[in-house]
Order: structure tokens, then C-alpha cells, then sequence
């Protein structure tokens, strides 16, 4: 049933919450809008509120966290009602049922903590709901390589693994999907995208704000369960994954499970980790705290195409900069024709993911004038973001279609938590000030290559 048979009906759990207010529902009016979505969609949580009071908190969480379309909305709250319930009572399961009227293939999102799942599951199970369903859960996918086995064999109590829609919503976005696009469209990049020719791959994603009140999830999470373990390695095997056939329509995760197979684990050498000056002051934040807010590491990539090749992952809370790109940096010319010292990062592709999309190659050109002189020159693309689908959107409804390319799947879930594992216990060895590049012990990982890029 699950296959590509489209959904007939979407349950969210946890419709009262804050990922419902900030992205859920500003991706349902979209899908409504387009007229992707037209199936009944039954809010559960465990506020008692009316289907009326559910449209009202729909209307007013679009209107602060998205664009209110009046027409789309108009689509969208017809389709709304509510089931309030204790997700533990299997009275609400049993009032769920009803209202889902014989739906045959319905799409669960679990937006609830995820200490909820098991029992969720077992109440789904033991009401006869998830025959023929499908089961959305949000990132991270456990806290550990254990946890995520853990969770998943609760999962797999009520779904199939083709059911399981491992949600990443890095992976929803389109400047994340041009990197796939760029690569395997354009045949120029193919002859040096491996060790040849690239010096080193850089992937930076830097927030120029705080935990921004999420103090006590952040405890919980640290910065490598909440964006490297997921988003960032998500990139990383994008950058460096094999050509994926397009016969099979599970060979794109397929190619990611096997270079994330090819990354050694990571060991606490090739790692730097960093707190924000007064993170310790946020709301929910223990006073001794040592969870760290940036991260730096070097990956090493044991493949043919990538040996010997440092990937450098960084990301961080309170920088300088507000901005996630990666950076492959070419090899130098092989011999020096020009007298002039040649900069480090001259040669190079850049992705720009955000504040804007930017695909750019850096190069050298002559400066004019009679000497032999250069100057580094960028030749870029930069995408209008405006009118860009939202990655919510995009994943909400490819899971309603069935389709699993855009989710991770349990091997690449494991195979991340693997580089990760061993780190995840460390603690923030320094404190680094707001607005900066964070601490500077992380530029000892990058000392032999010129530094990290600004
Ligand atoms: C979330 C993290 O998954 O991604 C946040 O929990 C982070 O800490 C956010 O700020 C970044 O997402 P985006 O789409 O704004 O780059």
C-alpha cells in the first residue's frame, strides 16, 4: 500500500507545538495552495481546543511565521479538524481512528518529543491505524548510534522501513539540491572532483544568533546532534558521493549510506569544540555547562577518490557571519610561471546555501597593466531565493507521495551517528566571544592549509 500510493489523510502529533506553528503549518497552506493537498489533516495534542480554535491557531501561526494567503488558507481550513487526547490513553487512539473514516494509507508526523514515540507507536499499533501508513519523525534520529537503533526498532514495531520518513529539512532545500544538480548535470567538474585536484573541502555553517530560547533543548543536544550529525554530514556526502544511477530510485541514499560507510569515526584529535561567552546565562541552561556551541573537525575521507583529501566541517552559534557554504578548494598551479606569491583559496567552487544561493568559481585572472600580475576574480551565479519552494513544504509533500529520496534512511542515520559516536561525550574545551570566528583553537586543525576562508 505504502509504495507511491499518495496519502489520504495527515495526522500531526503535537499540532499545538512549536514546529507546527513555525513550519508545519505555513507548509500546509503552501501545499494548498498548489493543490497538492486535499486530504483531511487531524491535529492530536493534548490541549483542549475545538477545530474551530485548531484554524484559528493555523491562521495566526501563518501569519507570524509565513506569508497568510487568504485564497490558499480558504483550501486549508476546511481540510483542519482536532482530536485532543493524552498520546498514552488509547481513547484517543481509538477517537483518532474514527475520525481518519477508513483512510487506507494515512501519513503520521510526529512533532512530540521523542520520549512520546514508543508509546505513540504502540497506541497507533494497537488501534489498527498503521496497516498501509506512513510515519514521519523530525531530527535528530536519536541522540547516539545506540539510541537511533533503540528507535528504531520501536518504529519498526508499526512501520516498514519504506514507511519511515526520517526528516532532515536541509535535505528539503533547494540550494542543497543544486549541489546533487551541479555535480552530476555538468561534466567539466567530474575530471577534478577528487584528490587529483582538490587541496581540501570546507563545509561552514555559521548563525550569527544565540540557542534563541531553546536553552534547554540546545542542553540536550549540543551542536553535533543538532546540525552536524544530520545537516552537515548530509552535505558532506553529497560533495562527495558517487554518480547515483538513474534506474533506481533508492540510489541516490544508496550512494550516500556508501561514502559516509568510507568517513573514519571521528577521534577527539580532530575535533575543536567551543561555548559561546554567556551561554551559560540562557534561559535553561545549566550554570557549569560545558555543551558546546561550535564545532570544528576534519573528516577523512578512505576512498579512491578522496584519499588523503581533508574535509573540514564547521559550524557555530553567536559568529561573526550568517552564512553556510562549502568551499572546494583546487590544487595550485603545478609550476610557478608568474613571479607573485600565490594566496591560499584562489582556485576553488564555492556552494553559497544561505543568506543567498550562490554557485561561484574562483580563479585567478591579470590585473591590467603592462606587469604579469593577478588578481583572484569569482565568477558566480547567484540564485533568486525569492519564490523558492520551502524545504517543508518539498518534504511534506514528497512524504505524502511516498517518496523516501529526501529523508534518511536508517543505514545513513547509523552510518553518521558512526563518525560522530565517539565525540559526542566532549566537552566544550574553550569559550570563544560573540561575533567572532569562534575560538581560535580551531584554526590549529586547518594550520596547514592557510586557515579557514572568512
Ligand atoms: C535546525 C537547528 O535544525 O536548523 C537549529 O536545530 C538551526 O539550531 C537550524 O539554527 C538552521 O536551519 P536553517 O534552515 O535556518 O539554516
Amino acid at each position: 500500500m505504502t509504495g507511491r500510493t499518495p496519502s489520504d489523510a495527515l495526522v500531526i502529533f503535537g499540532i499545538t507545538g512549536d514546529l507546527a506553528s513555525k513550519k508545519i503549518f505555513p507548509a500546509l497552506q503552501a501545499l494548498a495552495v498548489t493543490g497538492r493537498l486535499k486530504v483531511p489533516v487531524v491535529g492530536v495534542a493534548r490541549t483542549s481546543m475545538t477545530t474551530e480554535e485548531l484554524v484559528e491557531l493555523a491562521r495566526s501561526s501563518i501569519t507570524q511565521h509565513g506569508r497568510f494567503d487568504p485564497s490558499g488558507f480558504a483550501r486549508l481550513a476546511p481540510l483542519l479538524s482536532y482530536v485532543p487526547g493524552n498520546y498514552a490513553d488509547p481513547e484517543t487512539f481509538k477517537q483518532l481512528k474514527e475520525r481518519l473514516h477508513g483512510a487506507r494509507c494515512p501519513l503520521f508526523y510526529l512533532a512530540i518529543p521523542p520520549s512520546a514515540f514508543p508509546m505513540v507507536v504502540e497506541n497507533l499499533s494497537s488501534a489498527g491505524c498503521t496497516e498501509g501508513s506512513r510515519v514521519v519523525v523530525e531530527k535528530p534520529f536519536g541522540r547516539d548510534l545506540a539510541s537511533s537503533r533503540s528507535l528504531n526498532n520501536v518504529l519498526r514495531r508499526g512501520f516498514s522501513e519504506e514507511s519511515i520518513f526520517r526528516i532532515d529539512h536541509y535535505l528539503g532545500k533547494e540550494a542543497v539540491q543544486n549541489i546533487v544538480y551541479f555535480r552530476f548535470a555538468n561534466a567539466f567538474l567530474e575530471p577534478i572532483w577528487n584528490r587529483h585536484y582538490v587541496e581540501s573541502v570546507q563545509v561552514t555553517m555559521a548563525e550569527n544568533f544565540d540557542v534563541a530560547g531553546r536553552g534547554s533543548f540546545y542542553e540536550e543536544v549540543g551542536v553535533i546532534r543538532d546540525v552536524i550529525q544530520n545537516h552537515l554530514l548530509q552535505i558532506v556526502s553529497y560533495l562527495a558521493m558517487e554518480a547515483p544511477s538513474p534506474s533506481w530510485n533508492e540510489a541516490i541514499r544508496a550512494e550516500q549510506a556508501k561514502v559516509l560507510h568510507t568517513i573514519r569515526p571521528l577521534s577527539p584529535e580532530h575535533i575543536v569544540l567551543g561555548q559561546y561567552a554567556g551561554y551559560r546565562d540562557e534561559q535553561g541552561v545549566d550554570k557549569d555547562s560545558r555543551v558546546p556551541t561550535f564545532a570544528a573537525l576534519q573528516l577523512f575521507v578512505d576512498s579512491w577518490r578522496w584519499q588523503g583529501v581533508p574535509f573540514y566541517v564547521r559550524a557555530g552559534k553567536c559568529l561573526e557571519a550568517n552564512r553556510t557554504e562549502v568551499l572546494v578548494e583546487l590544487r595550485q598551479a603545478p609550476h610557478v610561471v608568474f613571479r607573485e606569491p600565490v594566496p591560499p583559496h584562489g582556485d576553488y567552487v564555492r556552494f553559497r546555501l544561505s543568506p543567498d544561493v550562490t554557485i561561484a568559481i574562483g580563479a585567478r585572472a591579470k590585473r591590467a597593466g603592462e606587469e604579469m600580475a593577478g588578481e583572484p576574480v569569482e565568477l558566480s551565479v547567484v540564485e533568486d531565493v525569492k519564490g523558492q519552494m520551502d524545504a517543508y513544504e518539498r518534504l511534506l509533500g514528497d512524504a505524502m507521495m511516498g517518496d523516501a529520496t529526501l529523508f534518511g534512511s536508517q543505514e545513513i542515520v547509523e552510518a553518521s551517528w558512526t563518525i560522530v559516536d565517539a565525540v559526542l561525550g566532549e566537552p566544550a574545551c574553550c569559550e570563544y566571544k560573540r561575533g567572532t570566528t569562534g575560538p581560535p583553537e580551531a584554526d590549529r586543525l586547518m594550520a596547514d592549509i592557510g586557515g579557514w576562508t572568512k
